[in-house]
């Protein structure tokens, strides 16, 4: 049978992965895919750097339009990057009619309807595996596996380069700068790395698993975006002695007024499996309510580990070619004039626990008046520890959990602790949840 000709638009990290993986194991793809998955053309803007990376067989260019317009090629891959060149591209692939394969969660977070919609049109297909949590099978899992399920959350560390960062600072002590360093050395990180430290790389692929677990179009601009960057020594080293761990997950999870989608630092209790996920690895937990919650996990970034799923979205176009377009799988698992309006709702109308740092001058009554504030909104205490003043200080760390109780809530609470003369700068406030399975 005829071979199938791919154009790889990128060399880098996960397109140079995507090479060697195919060309490695290329026998075992074939006797996967029924025919061979070939490499024909490729699109860098360093010819020579990526003459050392794919050899002399292969037909380079500068020029990625060249790839996409190529009549010989069947599939075109995405692994450049950004939203304005690879937005062109494989809207012009599709055009093209031709297949596309693309790692850029950015990408379909914020395009992801138009160029769904566009595929659909035209009948080919866009596979986007690589896009959310690296080489862990989650798409596959979440629109075929757990098609049976009304999903009811997903909670992920779904960004590798914070979780290392995050590890490597609280085990080996490091610096923040050189952890990141490392990440960007190891491939890890985005091109603009604040996409990573900020939760936007988190929210990118947290509104991709959302649209389909919930059947909801793409809505990136609507999730909630915090990143690790404030979050202190002192807070990590509170939440371990208080039975947590703080990781940066992205939340996404049906209420009955809506859908909460959200990315922040979130203490989650040291005994769940998803709170021991370290380094670059990934682990994305799905509650469904059959099945009960799942976890998936691997390595979130990197590139083989991205060119996994590269390679596996290739396979899976390879043999659904000759299906027809109308029984196909749906790109967002559900079928498209089937999608929810279900509304996102505002972080301010999200339901969960809290984190509570204050430094509390060491005198009578200050707890009670914190405490009184609390109870006044109807939020109830689930811990509280009280700190000795460090050296040659007058105030105190006051840390407290509170149960579940609604943002707009514990922000009245802050603002009037804040206000309270005993009380000193900020309250550190971080979102807390049990992930349990029920
Ligand atoms: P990368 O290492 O920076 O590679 C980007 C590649 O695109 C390079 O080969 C670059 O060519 C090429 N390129 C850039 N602009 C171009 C242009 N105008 N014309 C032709 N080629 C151009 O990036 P990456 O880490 O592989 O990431 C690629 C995509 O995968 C991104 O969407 C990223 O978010 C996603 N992703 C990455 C990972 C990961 O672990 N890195 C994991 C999952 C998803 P030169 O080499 O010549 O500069
Ligand atoms: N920068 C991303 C991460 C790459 O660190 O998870 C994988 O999507």
């Amino acid at each position: 049978m005829k071979p199938i000709n791919v154009g790889l638009l990128g060399l880098g990290t996960v397109g140079g992965g995507t090479l060697t993986v195919l060309r490695r194991n290329a026998k075992e793809i074939t006797r996967r895919a029924g025919r061979d998955i070939v490499v024909k053309m490729a699109a860098v803007r360093d010819l020579e750097k990526a003459r050392k990376i794919a050899g002399n067989d292969l037909e380079i260019t500068t020029d990625a339009m060249a790839v996409v317009n190529n009549p010989d090629i069947d599939i075109v891959v995405e692994l450049i990057g950004g939203c304005t060149l690879a937005k062109d591209l494989v809207l012009q692939a599709i055009a093209n009619g031709k297949h596309v394969v693309t790692a850029n969660k950015a990408l379909l977070a914020v395009h992801g309807n138009e160029i769904f919609q566009a595929a659909q049109d035209k009948g080919v297909m866009v596979a986007f595996e690589a896009a959310v949590a690296g080489g862990i099978p989650i798409i596959k899992a979440l629109r075929e596996g757990l098609t049976a399920n009304r999903i009811e959350w997903i909670a992920g560390i779904i960004n590798g380069t914070t979780n290392f960062i995050l590890t490597e600072m609280r085990d080996k002590g490091l610096a923040f700068d050189t952890v990141l360093a490392e990440a960007q050395r190891l491939g890890y990180a985005e091109a603009d790395p604040t996409f990573d430290i900020e939760g936007v790389d988190a929210a990118h692929k947290l509104s991709i698993m959302a649209a389909i677990g919930f059947g909801i179009p793409m809505q990136f601009d609507k999730a909630y975006t915090e990143g690790i960057s404030k979050l202190t020594k002192d807070d990590i080293v509170y939440a371990e002695q208080l039975g947590y761990r703080i990781k940066l997950l992205g939340i996404a999870k049906r209420t009955d007024k809506g859908i909460e989608l959200r990315v922040h630092p979130t203490l989650i209790p040291a005994k769940r499996l998803i709170a021991n996920v370290e380094g670059v690895m990934n682990a994305v937990l799905v509650k469904g309510d059959a099945v009960g919650a799942t976890m998936f996990y691997g390595r979130g970034a990197g590139a083989e580990p991205t060119a996994s799923a590269v390679v596996a979205d290739l396979v899976d176009v390879t043999r659904m070619l000759t299906s027809d377009p109308e029984h196909r799988v749906p790109h967002l698992a559900f079928q498209p004039d089937a999608l929810s309006d279900a509304p996102i709702l505002p972080i301010d109308e999200v339901r969960t626990s809290y984190y509570l740092r204050l430094k509390a001058f060491d005198k009578p009554g200050v707890l009670a008046d914190v405490t009184r504030i609390l109870a006044d909104l109807g939020i109830s205490i689930d811990a509280m520890i009280q700190k000795e003043p460090s050296e040659g200080e007058e105030q105190a760390d006051v840390i407290l959990l509170t149960h579940e109780t609604v943002e707009k809530f514990i922000n009245q609470a802050i603002a009037k602790i804040e206000a309270l003369s005993s009380i000193s700068g900020k309250v550190t406030r971080i979102r807390l949840e049990e992930l349990g399975s029920n």
